[in-house]
Parts: structure tokens; sequence; C-alpha cells
């Protein structure tokens, strides 16, 4: 086969372009790719390895001879399009979070669960955007050291919320700027511009949002492993892309801090960037050019008796979410699955 008919569901939005652009850097082998949005954006075009390709409006018949669908495009339109596209014959890579937790859709992090792709039954879900970067450095942790807890508090992009939300960010910022105060918030809840939230997606009888909540079970998930705790603060600042996270480890048995180091280090796709005495650690501005996890700030959390604390540092665009659903469909070709 020369390749693969690749649909993109959402291809004008921020995660769709990515997802281009990742198809075209990684040189995925596709035979046809097509752009799908909604009447909004239909007819319009993108540069795709240097051609000037139609986008098409959304249907029910659009996956006919499509091998490989990815969807970005909200939960809605993959809980109505995902199950049509995957009975078409189509393998379905969904970013939404509609069939994350759902018992039949493999949930997947190449890096840590590549072998649940093979389970799937027409639709693999990628993960929240802050989970897809933490559980890079918790892998080798917790194949050594067996982690107990996670306390993790992020620090997300706008970028997070879509393109209307980045415009928000922009606008507000001009109009402070020049004097004429915030405008009104319509994408977030309060002003973002030079301010942060606590709160991201909705909120949960629990008094946590979803967005905490994703993390915690999803992370269980793609590890399977029930045993892990984690708790998450999740906090929107304004930055345009890159997510942001400190996090506190609590493991079972001891380690050696270097040696943690060292395992985070041998990570595919993680960068440790960790020297203070030259100021050297991630921040937002660093990744966006990278689809690599960055990681700094590795040091022994002295709270418990085994204890790390790191803060890592990764573009949401791309390991949380177009970087992660290409490697899936990597996985797909690899594992001789389509
Ligand atoms: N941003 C992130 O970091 C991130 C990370 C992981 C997962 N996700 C998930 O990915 C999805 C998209 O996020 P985004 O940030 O890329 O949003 P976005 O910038 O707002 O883009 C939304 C895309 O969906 C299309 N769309 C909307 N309604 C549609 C419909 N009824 N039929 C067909 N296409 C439709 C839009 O097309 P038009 O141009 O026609 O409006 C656009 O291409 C969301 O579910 C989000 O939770 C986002």
């Amino acid at each position: 086969m020369q390749g693969y008919n690749v649909a993109v569901v959402g291809a004008t939005g921020v995660v769709g372009t990515e997802m281009i652009k990742v198809l075209e850097e990684t040189k995925f082998p596709v035979a046809k790719l097509l752009p799908l949005a909604s009447e909004r954006s239909a007819g319009s075009r993108i540069e795709y390895n240097g051609e000037n390709v139609k986008v098409e409006l959304l249907t029910e018949e659009s996956f006919k001879g499509i091998h490989i669908a990815l969807f970005s495009a909200g939960s809605s339109v993959s809980e109505k399009y995902a199950p049509i596209a995957a009975a078409s014959g189509a393998v379905v890579i969904d970013n939404t979070s509609f069939f994350r937790m759902d018992p039949n859709v493999p949930l997947v992090v190449p890096e840590v669960n590549a072998h649940d792709v093979r389970k799937h039954q027409g639709i693999i879900a990628n993960p929240n955007c802050s989970t897809a970067q933490m559980v890079l450095p918790l892998l080798p942790i917790h194949e050594h050291f067996k982690i107990k807890r996670v306390v993790v508090s992020t620090y997300q992009a706008t970028s997070g919320a879509g393109k209307e939300a980045m415009d928000e960010m922009l606008n507000q910022t001009i109009s402070i700027v020049n004097g004429n105060g915030p405008t009104k918030p319509k994408k977030f809840t309060k002003q973002i511009a030079f301010n942060v939230i606590p709160h991201i997606d909705s909120f949960l009888e629990n008094g946590f949002t979803k967005e905490e909540m994703k993390m915690t079970n999803e992370t269980k998930k793609i590890f399977g492993d029930d045993s892990i705790e984690v708790v998450a603060n999740c906090v929107r600042v304004p930055a345009f892309i890159g997510h942001s996270e400190a996090l506190n480890i609590e493991t079972e048995k001891p380690f050696d801090i270097e040696k943690v180091r060292e395992l985070i280090a041998g990570v595919p796709n993680v960068r440790v960037m960790d020297d203070v005495a030259t100021n050297t650690y991630p921040t937002p501005a660093d990744c966006v050019e990278t689809n690599d996890t960055l990681v700094g700030r590795i040091r022994r959390d002295f709270s418990v008796p085994n204890g790390i604390a790191l803060f890592c540092v990764s573009n949401n665009l791309r390991k949380g979410a177009a970087f992660n659903a290409v490697q899936i469909a990597f996985e797909l070709v690899n594992q001789e699955l389509i």
C-alpha cells in the first residue's frame, strides 16, 4: 500500500491545524488528506505538503474510503460522527473527552501503553492534554519505585480552550495596554489577560473541575493501575501555548534522586532541562516548536519519606493533542493493525 487516506475532523481549529503540520513533519504515509469542518469553514483552503487542499463539509458520507480519522471538533461532533466513521471502516483517533473513559475504547499515550492500541474496536482515545504530558515523567518513576500519590498543579495555556480563547486573551491584553480596560470575558469566566483563573472545564459536585478529575481518572486508565492516587489543581494562565505542571510524587520504594533524573531523561520524547546553576529549567516559551515534554527542577520532596518534586512543560497542541494522535496512527501502521 502506498499510504493511507486520512480525514482530519476540525481541520481549521488549533488542534486540527497542528495535526496537519505533524502529519507533514513526521512524514506519515498519507495517500489522501481530507480536511473536514463545519459550514463556517467548508470551502476554505489549507496548506499540506505544499499543496492547497479544500476543506470539505463534515457529513455522514465523509468517511467512505478513509482509513484513519483524526477527530478534534468537540465532544458532540465526536459523539455523533466517530461511530459513523468507525462503521465506515476507518479507525478513529479522538481528541475529545467523549470516549476516554469508555471501557471499550483504549486511551493511549504510546510511550506508556502502545500495546493497548490493539484492543481497539474502531475508536481510540487521545488523553487530555495535561494528562498526556504528566504520564511521561511518571512512567519510569512508577516502573521502578511504584507511585502512591501525585499532587499536580497546572498552569495551562489559553490555546487549550481553542482559537477563540487565544483571541480573547490577545484582544483583552491589547485593550488593557491601550488604556481601555479589559474586554468582557466570553470563553473564560473571568479576565484572562494579566490574570490567572483556577477553573478549567465545569465544576462537579465534589468541588473539583472536570479537567482535574480527567487527570485523576485518565492516569489510572493509561497505566492500567487504579492504585495511583492523583489530585489535581488546574489553573488557566495567560500563555498562548504550553501547559506547565508542578508535580509532587510520593513513591512506595526509596530512590536515589540522581537515578530518578537519569530515568526520566531516558523516556522517549522527554528532554530534561535541569541545571539550576545556569538557570536551566523549562518554560512554556521553550516548548512551542517541539514535540518533546521538557522536565526540570527535579529534586527531593522532603515533606514525605519518599517524595519527588519536578516541573514539566509541554506543547498542549502537540504532545497534548496532535503529536500523540499521530503517534497512535503510527502504532496502527507499525503494529500492522490497519
Ligand atoms: N486545544 C487543545 O490543547 C486541545 C488538546 C486536546 C484536546 N482538545 C480537544 O480538541 C477539540 C477541538 O479543540 P480546538 O482547541 O482545536 O478547538 P477550535 O480551535 O475551536 O477548533 C474547533 C474545530 O472544530 C470544527 N467544528 C466545530 N463544530 C463543528 C461541527 N459541527 N462540524 C464540523 N466541524 C466542527 C471547527 O470548524 P469551523 O472552522 O468550521 O468552525 C474547527 O475546525 C475539543 O474537543 C478539545 O477539547 C483540545
